[in-house]
Order: structure tokens, then sequence, then C-alpha cells
């Protein structure tokens, strides 16, 4: 009896204790010198919390090509973080510091990456269709229920939505790249499971879309 009373008072003094330890340790700092105290990470964990943090919404050759000082990375990560990027407080700094060492000042110029013209001009060819061309009203109809509220009414984007202009592109004769975005999902846009003959029906629908005319 006793011996229960003190292992309850002593767990419930043990929890009390957890808090209190936790809050004499500064809380995450924010500042450029924190950052520069942090080990710089490997390769890999930097790129991973790169990966998880930052390619839902940007692409790697976008934060490649910047050549930010510490102090900016600070800014900008902390920003992010703001904006939404999934970053624990703990991985800010070697984030930061790991972002520093791959994209500073004296990262030297950036070398887009670049592929043959034959083989840009494989990338974007048409494919034939596995199944037979779809029915545009179909497609009408399940485009506004499963993609406009992203890609807009028209397909064409919207101010403040997410998606992007789908009309007159080059994908749209590219059958398995649009069922693998729709399938996999990409950046912000979720996975939706359709079948190939919904694909076919919504393809039928956005391939009927003519280009906007050019402004006046
Ligand atoms: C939820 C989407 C989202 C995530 C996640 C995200 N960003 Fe951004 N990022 C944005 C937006 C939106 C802008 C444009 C912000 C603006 O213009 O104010 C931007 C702009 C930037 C810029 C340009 C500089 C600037 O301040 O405008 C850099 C560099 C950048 N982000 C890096 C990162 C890094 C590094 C991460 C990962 C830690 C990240 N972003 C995660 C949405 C995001
Ligand atoms: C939750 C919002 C959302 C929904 C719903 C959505 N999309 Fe997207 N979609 C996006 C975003 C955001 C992108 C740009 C992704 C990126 O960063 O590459 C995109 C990209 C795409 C692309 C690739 C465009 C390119 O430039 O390569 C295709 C094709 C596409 N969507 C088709 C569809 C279709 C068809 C549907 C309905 C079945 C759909 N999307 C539903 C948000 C969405």
């Amino acid at each position: 009896m006793s011996r229960l009373l003190f292992s309850s008072v002593f767990s419930a003094l043990l929890l009390t204790a957890c808090p209190k330890t936790e809050s004499t340790s500064p809380p995450p700092s924010t500042d450029a010198s924190a950052a520069e105290a942090a080990t710089p990470l490997a390769t890999t964990d930097g790129k991973s919390l790169v990966a998880t943090a930052c390619l839902s919404c940007h692409s790697e050759q976008m934060l490649a090509q910047q050549r930010l000082t510490q102090a900016q990375w600070q800014k900008v990560v902390t920003k992010m973080v703001g904006w939404g990027a999934n970053l624990d407080p703990s991985e800010v700094a070697p984030l930061v510091a790991y972002l520093s060492s791959t994209s500073g000042p004296d990262a030297g110029p950036y070398i887009a990456e670049t592929i043959p013209a034959s083989e840009a001009l494989a990338e974007l060819a048409p494919l034939p269709d596995p199944v037979p061309p779809g029915d545009p009203v179909r497609g009408k109809s399940l485009f506004i229920d499963k993609c406009s509220g992203c890609h807009g009414q028209d397909a064409r984007g919207a101010p403040g939505a997410l998606g992007v202009l789908l009309v007159d592109r080059p994908f749209l004769h590219r059958f398995a790249d649009v069922a693998k975005t729709i399938r996999k999902g990409r950046g912000k846009m979720l996975p939706l499971s359709l079948s190939d003959t919904e694909i076919a029906d919504i393809l039928a629908h956005l391939r009927s879309l003519k280009p906007a005319a050019p402004a006046q």
C-alpha cells in the first residue's frame, strides 16, 4: 500500500518535473548565431529535411539557384515555416546550416542541368492512349467535380487557386504522364484514384478546350 502510494507520488513528481526541466532550457532560438553554432547536417540528412519541408512547394532547382547568406537563409526558412513548411523547431538551425553550406554566397555559379534537345523533344512527344477516346461530356462533369476546385472551372487556374493551367499543354497527349500525376499526386496536388476510362473522359474534355485568345 505504502509502496503503491510512493510510486504514484513518485510518478506524479516525475510528471510535474518534466515540464520544469524543459522550461529551463532556452526556447529554440531563431537568430543567426544559433544557426552558426549548429553542426551542419550530413548531406543526406539536409537533403531529406529539404525533401520533407520544402519540395512540396518548390523544385530542387529553384532552391539550388539561391545564393544566400546564413542570415538570409535563416529569414527565408522562418518565413517558410509561416507558409506551412513542415519543420520541427529543432530542425530549423540544422537546415539553415545545411542550406548555407550548399547554397551560400561561396557556392559558385549555378549550372542548370541540361539534356540534349532530342531527349527534351521525346519528353513532350505525344504518346498513344491506352484506352479508346473518352467522352468529353462525362469528362467535363468529372473535371468540375474532382479538379476544378484547384485548377479552376475552365482549367486555366484561378486567382488564389493552387492548380496550374491545363489547357493546350503537351502532356494532355501523354496519357501515362497525366494518369501518373493524378494517381500519385504532385506537390500540393493530392493523389486521386480514377480509372483509365475516367481519365480518358477528363482528357477528352481538356483536349477540347481552346487556348485563351491573346490579350488585346
Ligand atoms: C506551403 C508552401 C511552401 C513551402 C512548404 C515552402 N515554401 Fe518557400 N515559398 C513559398 C511561397 C508562396 C513563396 C513566395 C513568398 C513570397 O513571395 O512572400 C516562397 C518563397 C521562397 C523563396 C524565395 C525567397 C522569398 O523569401 O520569397 C525561397 C528561397 C524559399 N521559398 C525557400 C524555401 C525553403 C528552403 C523551404 C523549406 C524549408 C520552403 N521554401 C518551403 C511557399 C512554400
Ligand atoms: C488539391 C488541389 C488539386 C486538385 C484537386 C487537382 N490538382 Fe492537378 N495540380 C495541382 C497543383 C498544385 C499542381 C502543380 C503541382 C506541381 O507543383 O508540380 C497540379 C498539377 C497537375 C498536372 C501537371 C501539370 C504540369 O504542368 O505538368 C496535371 C496534368 C493535373 N494537375 C491534372 C489534374 C486533374 C486532371 C485533376 C482532377 C482529376 C487534378 N489535377 C486535381 C492541384 C490540384
